[in-house]
């Protein structure tokens, strides 16, 4: 049973992952946290750890975060094995120790993957994202001002599907969750939210062509394990991943024919 609203969590064991830099050594340890609010979040509980080791004349614990309320993709830890932790559909920064009991053993770990080495702590390199993004994540074309909403007309079920595509927050829980160590979802959901709309029509081969060629370069192979949809703090589904092999394949063909045009 996790603790009811309003109560204190008592006698928390944290393990967790320290790693003073990239190439030292790391191992887990030991803190203890005698009372904590189930109304505060995984993060303030990890402030208030932190306090403590500060007030010891103690290191800190290094952790990623930045907006706090799902949106930048910052926070990420592994929590009990699991990505973003226990409660489905939620970053690591949403989560409340309400989902906890008083007494647990909570083992908290940076993302694990080759893809995204540790910087330090719970701290990842998520750069090659960037790469990603770099190579096709965009629209060239000059966009001006913000044109009227029906100047183009849109589908509303393309609307929506480039929407839930957009929620993406680029957190890496994908990439940490899957035994291959795959960016699938994470680029699917980039390549879809351009190459659904119109404005991201005039470029779609060539984003699907290079978005993916450069996924490949960083990233584990895709073997439809499904841990990336369970995993994603924004629930994006794995359709993303069918239409961009789909928009994968077109591309090939297309590339090559505007090749041996030119
Ligand atoms: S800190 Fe921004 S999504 Fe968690």
């Amino acid at each position: 049973m996790t603790a009811s609203h309003g109560e204190h969590l008592t006698n928390l064991t944290l393990s967790v992952w320290r790693q003073k830099g990239p190439d030292a050594a790391g191992a887990f340890e030991s803190y203890r946290i005698d009372s904590i609010s189930d109304e505060a979040s995984f993060l303030e509980m990890l402030d208030v750890l932190n306090e403590k080791l500060i007030d010891e004349g103690r290191d800190a614990v290094t952790f990623d975060h930045d907006c706090r309320e799902g949106i930048c993709g910052s926070c990420s830890l592994m929590i009990d094995g699991q990505a973003h932790g226990p409660q489905r559909g939620t970053a690591t920064c949403q989560l409340h120790m309400r989902k906890f009991k008083s007494g647990a053993n909570i083992v908290i770990e940076p993302w694990r993957a080759t893809s995204f080495p540790i910087i330090k702590d719970l701290m990842v390199d998520r750069s090659a994202f960037d790469r990603i993004i770099e190579s096709g994540g965009y629209i060239t074309s000059q966009t001006g001002g913000a044109p009227d909403a029906n100047l183009i007309p849109v589908p509303k079920p393309v609307a929506d599907a480039a929407m839930d595509a957009a929620e993406c927050i680029g957190c890496g829980a994908c990439v940490a969750a899957c035994p291959n160590g795959a960016a699938n979802l994470f680029t699917a959901a980039k390549v879809a939210h351009l190459n659904l709309l119109p404005q991201g029509q005039a470029e779609r081969h060539a984003r699907a062509e290079s978005m993916v060629e450069t996924m490949d370069e960083y990233f584990g192979s895709c073997t439809n394990h499904g841990e990336c949809e369970a995993a994603c703090p924004k629930e994006i589904s794995i359709d993303v991943i069918a239409l961009m092999n789909k928009d994968y394949r077109k591309a090939k063909f297309a590339n090559r024919k505007e090749i041996a045009r030119s």
